[in-house]
């Protein structure tokens, strides 16, 4: 039976309109935070300079015609560069390179400090010592919440490094191997 107004209490907060239950933040991370993923850091260049940022939500999307794609914070300072020019390099780290996660997560860094990299053919960097790259012409961006999906189309792409994958998990950094 459907408890009547005056016993019910308060109701749940719900987006306005759906009726549902939002969901709590904290559950939403830590359910979310059991689905494993690799990490990649997001690379694009502008007239000052290259650019890019950590990213796990790297998806690939469809293979005819090939569409990867990724999510961007609303907030995010290099996506909004990176749109300006078209175009962006997902490159794919390897086991060894938490730190250079851990750089390009940073607010105020100067995050290509003591990086190598070389031009993708977009222009874009590859960075040194990554397991594969995959370079992008920005195909479409979708609103979302409080990211943005960014579908990339695929223009080159290629395998360059032989180790293990970087992990993420449950918030913090893992191996596949021991
Ligand atoms: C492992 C890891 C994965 C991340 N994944 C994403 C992501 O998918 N999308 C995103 O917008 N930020 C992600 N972040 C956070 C950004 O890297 C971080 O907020 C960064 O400072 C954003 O930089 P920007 O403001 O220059 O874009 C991730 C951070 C880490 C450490």
């Amino acid at each position: 039976m459907e408890p009547s107004a005056s016993t019910s209490g308060p109701p749940p907060a719900a987006p306005p309109g759906t009726g549902r239950p939002e969901v709590e933040e904290a559950r939403f991370r830590l359910v979310l935070g059991h689905f494993a993923t690799g990490v990649t850091v997001v690379t694009g260049t502008t007239a000052e300079g290259p650019v890019g940022l950590a990213v796990n939500s790297f998806t690939s999307i469809s293979l005819s015609p090939p569409l990867v794609g990724f999510c961007a914070r609303n907030d995010s300072r290099s996506w909004p560069r990176m749109r300006a020019a078209g175009s962006f390099c997902v490159n794919v780290l390897g086991e060894d390179q938490e730190e250079l996660s851990r750089a390009f997560a940073q607010l105020d860094a100067d995050r290509f400090l003591g990086v190598g990299w070389r031009p993708a053919p977009s222009g874009a960097p590859r960075l040194e010592g990554i397991l594969a790259w995959v370079d992008c012409d920005l195909e479409a961006e979708h609103a979302a919440g409080d990211h943005v999906i960014v579908v990339g189309r695929v223009r080159d792409l290629g395998v360059s490094g032989h180790g293990g994958p970087l992990v993420f998990y449950r918030g913090g950094y893992g191996r596949l191997t021991p």
